[in-house]
């Protein structure tokens, strides 16, 4: 599947988080291509006015998801901007490497109030948006979601806590005709490596390990994990709710 988008999206609205690079500059970008307008979060301005270059649908809304009222705020913008709310999609997140010998409480704390407790605020706060429109939410998750990642157990659980929550909700909002799922990537480029803290050494052999392991023999690319949100978040995808897609190249089945 590419990113060219098939579905028609024209004046829907569309919260993406993490949109100022990676998978939710992707994402953006694609829905905003659809015919959405988009609001794109995230905390770097200069990034997220990169991702709305010559996009004309989407806006920018610079914000730390970690502050207090501030999922709060983004649906507030998005829904004062343009009167409505359709799909919601929680993509910004951490990775941290943390063997369980070096985790702190402190460190567990900030990976899940991006991870989950953002999501959670942001879900909450376009509920009575969402069931007006019979919208949508997407959950960025991970394969890591539902597979051990020995040293990042944290990153690990809080992509579970992410799956269950699309589970749960799913159920929760299906007789408003909400519809949530998730998409659990595999290894895929963006900065998130970066991001993460570690050295171009470490991340060029992290990237290197990681192609080699997945059988289609490579990394994937952030339009790649885009198009499929693009399709969950599809007014004509009616009966799909509350599933994790993998899209990783198939590396689950090795
Ligand atoms: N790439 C992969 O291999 C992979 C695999 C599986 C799952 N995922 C998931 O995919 C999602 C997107 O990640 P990515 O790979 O595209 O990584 P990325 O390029 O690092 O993107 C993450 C985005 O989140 C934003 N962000 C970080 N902290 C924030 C905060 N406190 N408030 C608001 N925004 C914040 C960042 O922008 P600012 O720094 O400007 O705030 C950044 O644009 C994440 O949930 C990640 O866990 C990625």
């Amino acid at each position: 599947m590419t990113a060219t988008p098939q579905a028609n999206l024209t004046g829907r609205v569309a919260i993406v988080t993490g949109a100022g690079s990676g998978i939710g500059r992707a994402t953006a970008r694609t829905l905003a291509q659809a015919g959405a307008f988009v609001l794109g979060v995230g905390r770097r301005k200069d990034a997220l006015e990169e991702t709305a270059a010559g996009h004309s649908g989407i806006a920018v809304h610079p914000a730390d998801l970690r502050a207090q009222g501030g999922p709060e705020e983004v649906v507030t913008v998005a829904t004062d901007r343009w009167g409505h709310l359709d799909v919601l999609v929680n993509n910004a997140g951490v990775t941290k490497v943390m063997p369980l010998a070096d985790t702190t409480t402190k460190a567990i704390t900030t990976l899940f109030d991006l991870n989950v407790i953002a999501p959670s605020q942001l879900a909450q706060a376009a509920l009575p948006h969402l069931r007006r429109t019979r919208g949508s939410i997407i959950n960025i998750s991970s394969t890591y979601g539902h597979r051990p990642l020995p040293g990042a157990a944290h990153y690990a659980a809080s992509k579970a806590a992410l799956e269950q929550l699309t589970r749960s909700w799913a159920l929760e909002l299906a007789t408003d005709g909400i519809r949530v799922n998730a998409l659990a990537p595999g290894p895929t480029e963006s900065e998130a490596l970066a991001a993460a803290g570690l050295s171009e050494p470490t991340i060029n052999q992290i990237k290197q390990d990681e192609a080699a392991r997945i059988p289609l023999g490579r990394r994937g690319k952030p339009d790649e994990i885009a198009a499929w949100v693009l399709h969950l978040a599809d007014p004509a995808t009616t009966w799909l709710t509350g599933q994790v897609l993998t899209i990783d190249g198939g590396l689950e089945l090795s």
